[in-house]
């Protein structure tokens, strides 16, 4: 069954650690703006020259750029059964776009999930998180530390040296936090109107007990 997620929540609520949970098991893509701008960034393409400034210093990109890869990732065949939001839409212009991407595509979405957290708890799970940049994966040198000090566990990765991203900086985590709440959470309003799409889930729950929820709130909406 197709099923189409969008992923809310501030820097660090654990989107992408729940996005990739639910891609291995239902196989929806996971599409992180977060993940693709960090890859334009990487690999010093146009766009990641236009963008690196705004990432670095915590600021959201310009939204007709943010829309421009969303609609450009969705145009490829593994969209047709479902995808997962994570990262977008991140302010009022984006999911107006998003609702005219979906028009046109003749598709609605499923749910919106939204964790939610204290902000004084992100700083210091951003602080510890690391992750691979071979396969993604995501750490914490806290709650779920890898099993060799600094490197990816997984073997196709032959001990990837894991990263710590560079807005995770405490002072770069606060701007976020600050963008997210003047400019992501009118969201909440928004799909809360739109039949209810909202749902909230506690994200100071373990990784394992916010999945179980998740699932559930899928099954009920009828996205497996
Ligand atoms: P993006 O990469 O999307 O960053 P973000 O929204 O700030 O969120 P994070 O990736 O930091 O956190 P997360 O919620 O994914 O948490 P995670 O699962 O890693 O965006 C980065 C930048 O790109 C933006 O600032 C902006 O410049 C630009 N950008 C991206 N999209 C854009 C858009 N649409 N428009 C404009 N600009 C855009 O978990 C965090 C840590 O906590 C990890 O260590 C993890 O192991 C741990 N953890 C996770 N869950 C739990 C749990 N339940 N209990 C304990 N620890 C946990
Ligand atoms: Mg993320
Ligand atoms: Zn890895």
């Amino acid at each position: 069954m197709a099923g189409r997620v969008v992923i809310l929540g501030a820097p660090g609520a654990g989107k992408g650690t729940q996005a990739r949970r639910m891609a291995k098991k239902h196989g929806w893509p996971h599409i992180s703006t977060g993940d693709i701008f960090r890859s334009h960034v990487e690999h010093k393409t146009a766009i990641g020259q236009k963008i690196e400034s705004f990432m670095h210093s915590g600021q959201l990109v310009p939204d007709t750029l943010a829309c421009q890869i969303v609609v450009e990732r969705l145009a490829e065949p593994d969209c047709a059964r479902g995808y997962i939001l994570d990262g977008f839409p991140r302010s009022v212009p984006q999911a107006l776009a998003l609702d005219t991407m979906l028009a046109d595509r003749h598709e609605a979405l499923d749910t919106v999930v939204l964790l939610t957290i204290d902000d004084e708890e992100l700083i210091g799970r951003l602080a510890a998180r690391r992750t691979c940049p071979h396969c993604g994966k995501i750490y914490n040198l806290t709650f779920n530390p890898p099993k060799i000090a600094g490197q990816c566990d997984k073997p196709e990765c032959d001990g990837a040296l894991l990263v710590h991203r560079d807005d995770d900086q405490e002072d770069t985590v606060r701007r976020r936090l600050k963008v997210y709440h003047e400019t992501t959470e009118p969201l909440i309003q928004h799909y809360k109107k739109r039949r209810g799409l909202l749902e909230r889930v506690d994200g100071g729950a373990s990784p394992d007990a916010i999945a179980e929820q998740i699932e559930g709130i899928l099954k009920r909406r009828g996205a497996e």
